[in-house]
């Protein structure tokens, strides 16, 4: 979490470092501040609160440079206040620092820089860094630029934790040196001026040539030009990539939230998603994916890893994979997974989903499965990011960047991805062609399913404008529709602030109907024949009991609902694609009601990188 925003050149930082962390606000929120060198020294501005208040700080305008480090908060140590806001300097106030990640050792640190005479201000991890850089400095004698690397690279080799970090030091006034270890950081290259960011949509408006750093590295920059080393302070050459996405795909265009422009922007995500995948009657196409058949057949048991709606996305693609590849499938959130001990070896197989490709805990897993012996590949959003350089294999969803803290479009384009490897995993099994066949078909038109699905927005947000005082939903469904129903609890509590909880309809009955009283709003999924009559049947159960129903189906239906949004038939196994997006609108249009922040929901941080 915490966004970092570094400029390097020859026109004034403040206001590109400011556009900058107005970009990744989305990855914390609580507080904000730039530095940046000026003749006299370096001048920092912070405090509480979201950057447009750093923006109206009645000291912003005075400061003045051409080279400066930004960073916004989410707080993990030390609550949200002026002084625990970054950036943070040594006290000689030579050094000033951005970080984002967490120092798990800091206390054992502050007592060591404690018994060597410094102080401290502010009650975060953060501060001991720039004291560190301080005291590695002074204890060298050289006075070459290696001289402020070799005091960062000692200062890092003593931190336990993670760390994306940007230092600034008032002795090398034309120059900054950024390092990282597992947390996001890339360098943006520029004609005569370079940028730093945590992530590639925040600077894609001034390069598209970008250098992607791997842990341990450090990159000593100036105006024009950027040496990259190793901890040891070897130097070592790396490639700029060029970024294809365009810049106006980060910004709203013309929508009032990002959220709402991403979920219209699904039938877009999944149909690059598709890409050249697959067609029918012709073999998919996977080139990351160079999984022999040998190596499929001998396996018996696929994990599949992530967090929160990611995670969601792997519970829908559980039910594909089994029926596709009859191969059993668990699913685990990250956090627990990696310290449980899971019996994995060579014949397990491991997934990991995360759109950031950045969530500490996913990263975490995967490197564990790898340490035993498995074979991992990851299905992320973000070309570069930190798991695609842990996995065996990447495999990419299409979505474009995903701003808004609620996952809308990386879901679908998740489950799209899923049920592709699936099928690519069925061919190479010479399994199940005819429904591989049939899925295939479905999948090709998903895109404008979506878009039908979508002409329900008014209707939704009708209902949502009768509901958003509730104090508690509850969501439903059987199978696959339970998946959705959890992913539609999320999207709601986390936006709206409401209660909400899913259940599987049947389960109702076994405790949770003492909750259902009169007016309670219950929102079934039903999108199975095979199962249609069973659901109806709990849906009565709470209509008896009182609840209002909002509904969401593709099945004729004999019975008078509250709300019934239908949806287009599809293959059942893709059918959460679907049936998900009403409740993405339905959570949508209840906070805006409730006039919440849409895009930046309390206490969340878009990437989660911390465990
Ligand atoms: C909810 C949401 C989160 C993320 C989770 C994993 O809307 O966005 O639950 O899905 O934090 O993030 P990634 O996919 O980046 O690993």
């Amino acid at each position: 979490m915490c966004g970092i925003v570094g400029y390097i050149g020859e026109k004034q930082a403040k206001p590109i470092l400011i556009n900058g962390l107005l970009r990744l606000e989305y990855r914390g929120y609580d507080s904000a501040g730039i530095a940046t060198i000026e003749k006299t020294g370096i001048k920092c501005i912070k405090n509480k609160g979201r950057v447009a208040e750093l923006n109206n700080n009645s000291n912003i305008n005075s400061l003045e440079g051409t080279i400066g480090i930004g960073h916004t908060r989410w707080a993990t140590h030390g609550k949200p206040s002026s002084t625990n806001s970054h950036p943070h300097l040594d006290n000689s106030g030579n050094f000033a620092v951005v970080h984002n990640g967490i120092i798990e050792n800091y206390a054992d640190l502050r007592d060591f820089l404690k018994s060597h005479n410094y102080n401290f201000l502010s009650e975060t991890d953060t501060e001991v860094i720039p004291n560190l850089i301080h005291f590695y400095y002074e204890s060298s004698k050289s006075n070459s630029k290696n001289r402020f690397l070799q005091a960062v690279s000692n200062a890092c080799k003593m931190l336990k934790g993670s760390y994306a970090i940007e230092v600034l030091s008032s002795y090398y006034p034309d120059n900054m040196v950024v390092v990282r270890k597992d947390s996001p950081l890339v360098i943006g290259k520029g004609f005569n001026e370079n940028y730093i960011s945590s992530d590639i949509p925040a600077i894609l408006s001034f390069t598209k040539d970008f250098y992607l750093l791997n842990d341990n590295e450090l990159a000593f920059m100036s105006r024009n030009s950027i040496e990259f080393y190793d901890e040891n302070i070897k130097p070592i050459q790396k490639q700029a990539k060029n970024i294809t996405w365009d810049a106006g795909s980060a910004e709203k265009d013309g929508y009032p939230d990002f959220m709402l422009k991403e979920i219209n922007e699904q039938p877009k995500a999944i149909r690059e998603t598709i890409g050249s995948r697959i067609a029918v009657n012709s073999k998919s196409v996977l080139p990351d994916l160079e999984i022999n058949k040998t190596y499929l057949k001998s396996i018996n048991k696929i994990f599949i890893v992530a967090c929160g709606t990611a995670m969601h996305a792997g519970l829908s693609a559980k039910t594909i994979f089994e029926n596709l590849c009859e191969i059993p499938v668990e699913v685990e959130a990250a956090s627990e997974f990696r310290y449980r001990n899971p019996i994995i070896n060579k014949k397990t197989l491991c997934l990991f989903i995360t759109q950031s490709g950045e969530t500490a805990d996913t990263i975490a897993a995967l490197k564990l499965a790898k340490s035993k012996g498995s074979k991992t590949i990851a299905v992320s959003n973000v070309v570069g990011s930190s798991i695609s350089r842990e996995a065996d294999f990447t495999l990419y969803t299409h979505a474009g960047p995903e701003i808004a803290v609620a996952s809308t479009k990386a879901y679908t384009s998740q489950i799209v991805l899923l049920a592709i490897i699936a099928i690519n995993f069925a061919e190479n099994l010479e399994i199940n062609k005819e429904k591989s066949e049939e899925l295939k078909k479905d999948i090709l038109l998903l895109p404008s399913k979506i878009e039908e699905v979508l002409k329900n927005t008014d209707k939704i947000k009708n209902f949502a404008q009768k509901i958003y005082k509730e104090k508690d939903v509850f969501f439903i469904g059987r199978g696959i529709d339970y998946t959705v129903a959890l992913e539609g609890s999320l999207k709601l509590k986390e936006i709206s602030y409401i209660h909400s909880e899913a259940y599987p309809s049947g389960e109702l009955k076994h405790g949770p109907i003492a909750l259902i009283e009169n007016n309670v709003t219950v929102v079934s999924i039903l999108t199975n024949r095979l199962l249609v009559e069973k659901s109806v049947s709990n849906i009565q159960e709470v209509v008896t009991r009182g609840a209002k129903t909002f509904i969401v189906t593709n099945q004729e239906l004999n019975h008078d609902f509250d709300e019934v949004i239908r949806i287009p038939k599809t293959n059942t196994l893709i059918s959460p694609i679907l049936s998900v997006i009403p409740l993405q609108i339905l959570a949508y249009y209840i906070s805006k009601e409730k006039g919440l922040d849409v895009d930046k929901p309390r206490n969340l941080a878009k990437s989660v990188t911390v465990e």
